[in-house]
């Protein structure tokens, strides 16, 4: 079993953060999306896995895919030249993929469950191609299945007008190399894309066996601002392990589920879990509330921070309340003159915003 992400796209959903950076490494809980998917995968026993780039970010990813050194699987890196879809994109694979099945996994979704046992009934059942579904309430968005009691897939549409059931793909697929015929047989969609939703519906067409799981467990598709800070919230919340190394003074409060690096600092403030601060952080005066995650470098002092998800080497200064937002890295916040109100934003990298 292979394993092929999709790391391509721009990522406009979730701009300004992605005008400068692929979507896929933004970080939940201070670690980039893309690394919880390899994770997943690998924890699955798949140890060869092929990353699809596109030319815009492809550098950006492979870099910080082989600079971690966290996994003992071989990457392949897969350069897409066009966002022609997801189709086109293990189209793109093929040479890589040759007749091997494999686990297709968007490389911005995270879920909270395992692929294993999925991994494990595509091995034992050998359908042509299974897929993960969830139920969702705005259907029109996603790929949307309709199955039978057996769970077999009956009709696949791409982001019906009229939906025909409430569950979603969820972006993670298994296929056998008969997705590559299906693949051959169609048309781009109205958005100009090879659709990997009409693939799968080709193979239906053909009465090939096409599974489906419906799972219970969150997902989220972190391709915009809430959803991001809903997963950082939904990770820290069930992930974050307390573990404090760096100092903290005899005036500050330290409660719930933390971590603080040994060179970072906490000075005269309260830092209230769950919330994970970086390497060589400052906390100065100030206050980190619940659901906060605070990138290396970044120094907040004199403010009041919530519910934030802040990358590298920010600066909050001054700011009584800065709730539900997303700075970039080098982002600065501060105060020039007296706000009183609590400020929500997004701030894209190397931006300032003073009040
Ligand atoms: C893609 C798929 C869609 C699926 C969704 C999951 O949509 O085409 O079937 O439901 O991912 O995130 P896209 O993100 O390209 O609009």
């Amino acid at each position: 079993m292979k394993a092929l992400i999709l790391a391509g796209g721009s990522g406009t959903r979730l701009r300004p953060i992605t005008y400068t950076g692929a979507k896929q490494l933004v970080p939940v809980a201070n670690k980039p999306i893309l690394f919880y998917v390899i994770d997943n995968i690998v924890s699955a026993g798949i140890k060869d896995i092929g990353i699809i780039i596109s030319p815009e970010t492809g550098q950006e990813i492979q870099k910080a895919v082989d600079e971690a050194q966290l996994w003992d699987a071989k990457m392949t890196y897969i350069t897409q030249e066009k966002p022609l879809g997801l189709a086109h994109a293990v189209l793109t694979a093929q040479p890589f993929l040759a007749e091997s099945p494999f686990v297709m996994y968007l490389g911005d979704n995270l879920i909270g469950i395992d692929i294993n046992s999925f991994v494990h009934s595509f091995q034992v059942n050998t359908p042509e191609a299974q897929i993960l579904l969830k139920e969702v309430e705005n259907p029109s968005s996603f790929g949307i299945a309709t199955v039978d009691e057996q769970g077999r897939v009956i009709r696949l549409v791409e982001k019906p007008k009229i939906p025909e059931s409430n569950l979603a793909l969820i972006g993670i697929y298994i296929f056998s190399p008969k997705i590559f015929d299906a693949i051959h047989e169609i048309k781009p969609s109205w958005r100009g894309e090879l659709e990997i939703t009409d693939a799968i519906q080709k193979l239906i067409d053909w009465n090939a066996t096409v599974y489906s799981s419906i799972i219970q467990e969150w997902w989220l598709d972190t391709g915009k601002k809430d959803d991001l800070l809903n997963a950082n919230r939904i990770v820290l919340d069930e992930l974050l392990k307390t573990d404090i190394r760096g100092s903290y003074c005899e005036e500050s409060k330290i409660t719930g589920r933390v971590v603080l690096p040994e060179d970072s600092e906490v000075i005269n403030s309260y830092i209230r879990g769950p919330v994970i601060l970086g390497h060589g952080v400052r906390i100065e005066d100030s206050f980190v509330g619940p659901f906060s995650s605070i990138g290396n470098k970044t120094r907040i002092i004199g403010s009041s921070v919530e519910h934030v998800v802040l990358l590298e080497n920010c600066q909050v200064n001054g700011i009584s309340r800065l709730e539900d937002s997303i700075m970039g890295r080098n982002a600065i916040v501060r105060k020039i003159n007296n706000i009183r109100r609590a400020v929500s934003l997004i701030v894209s990298d190397d931006s300032i915003v003073e009040f």
